[in-house]
């Protein structure tokens, strides 16, 4: 005879864009979580596409057409704020008093960029910062100089290797990749977090365009010269030219932490990391969050609450975040098996050098207007002084 229980199993369509290979050792974390529980099952919804780009208009539509998935990807921010709005997400607020999530979320700011109006609507899971630059030490040892301790030593070993026949910088061709090198990572790291602020925050448009933010545009030119040796698309293709040594640098999120994990390569041996290039040590609290929406069925709206929890769990986010690459939202858990690259990270968190991500500061729709400006930038010659100039028209017209 069947035992009464309060809870049925119920399959939750989970859509994320995390399909690299590092991303995807990482997600499977959180599916083995979930199965394990004996009751319900993931249903693995991968869409590829950095920053959404594929994944969120693909949950919207399902949303909007009364056929919404089980949880959706987002960055913690103002990604999903008009979502939020109409109701269309599963509130959390009960489930994170009872768990005491603001007890042990840290920073606990990463709790208000889930919350309006009081109540909270995405469970975040970790923290990830645009501001990295990755080498292989060896394409500097094979070009006979020291592996960089920060940007300005980068650029001047760029003709050493090219003439090892290495290329200096490998930086994928879709947008959201040159639009968070050249507006998150050199903006922080060359000019510094009080000027990102002023433009990204409070919208300061006569700054964005003025000679300080100039800096900015003038170092994008450089690396797009010196990303031009090689092409390629992806991210984490990118990320492969540099641990094969092809490319000696990607700029990139600490997701490609990730990728060094899955190709088995020792940080500050085979390769070295430098948070805010080495000029700015700084680190974004933007990073991933699960929303849950609405959903008509009983038993699927326990299995999202239940996913939330372990999401949040400890075990699972120290886990998770070891193969993501990514820094737990937990201030509690034990980590004493990151890495060199996790371990700085985690330092510069502890200072408390930190900004908002970009996603909390911008609308999906301004991020998405100027991530359309930085490719046409990247993939042409258009001057910096042109790109600084739309640029700053495009943050006159954010809100
Ligand atoms: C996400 C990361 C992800 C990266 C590349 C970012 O938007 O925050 O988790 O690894 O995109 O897919």
């Amino acid at each position: 005879m069947a035992l009464t229980t309060t809870v049925n199993a119920a399959d939750l369509e989970v859509v994320h864009w995390w399909t690299s290979g590092g991303e995807a050792a990482a997600v499977a974390e959180f599916a083995k979580a979930l199965d394990a529980s004996g009751k319900h099952k993931w249903i693995d919804g991968a869409i590829a596409g950095g920053g959404g780009t594929n994944a969120i208009p693909a949950v919207v539509s399902r949303m909007l057409g009364g056929d919404p998935v089980g949880a959706a990807q987002f960055n913690h921010g103002r990604q999903a704020e008009e979502l939020v709005a109409e109701g269309l997400f599963l509130d959390l607020t009960d489930l994170a008093k009872k768990e005491g999530w603001r007890d042990f979320v840290y920073p606990s700011s990463l709790l208000d960029a889930c919350t309006l109006d009081g109540r909270l609507y995405c469970v975040p899971v970790n923290i990830h910062s645009w501001q990295w630059i990755w080498l292989n030490n060896g394409a500097f040892a094979k070009a006979g100089v020291d592996v960089p301790s920060n940007w300005g030593e980068f650029v001047a070993s760029a003709d050493a290797l090219r003439s090892a026949g290495i290329a200096p910088m490998a930086t994928g061709s879709q947008a959201w990749q040159s639009s968070g090198l050249v507006t998150n990572v050199l903006a922080v790291s060359l000019v510094g977090s009080e000027a990102w602020a002023r433009v990204n925050v409070d919208k300061d448009a006569e700054f964005a365009a003025g000679p300080e933010y100039a800096a900015v545009f003038e170092a994008a030119e450089v690396a797009r010269d010196l990303s031009a040796d090689i092409e390629v698309t992806d991210w984490n293709l990118a990320t492969a030219a540099v641990i094969t040594g092809q490319a000696a640098a990607q700029i990139m999120g600490d997701w490609a932490q990730g990728e060094f994990a899955v190709a088995n390569a020792t940080a500050g041996e085979d390769y070295t990391c430098l948070p805010g290039l080495g000029e700015n040590k700084v680190l974004q609290l933007g990073g991933d969050a699960f929303y849950f929406p609405k959903n008509k069925d009983e038993d699927v709206e326990l299995a999202q609450l239940e996913l939330a929890s372990l999401m949040i769990s400890k075990q699972v986010q120290v886990d998770f975040n070891l193969k993501k690459g990514s820094l737990p939202v937990r201030g509690d858990v034990d980590l004493s098996s990151a890495n060199d690259c996790m371990r700085q990270g985690l330092a510069i968190l502890a200072d408390g050098n930190v900004l908002p991500g970009g996603d909390m500061a911008l609308t999906r729709d301004t991020v998405e207007s100027i991530n359309d400006l930085m490719v046409q930038f990247w993939n042409s010659d258009m001057s910096a002084a042109e790109v600084q100039k739309k640029y700053a028209a495009l943050i006159a017209s954010a809100d």
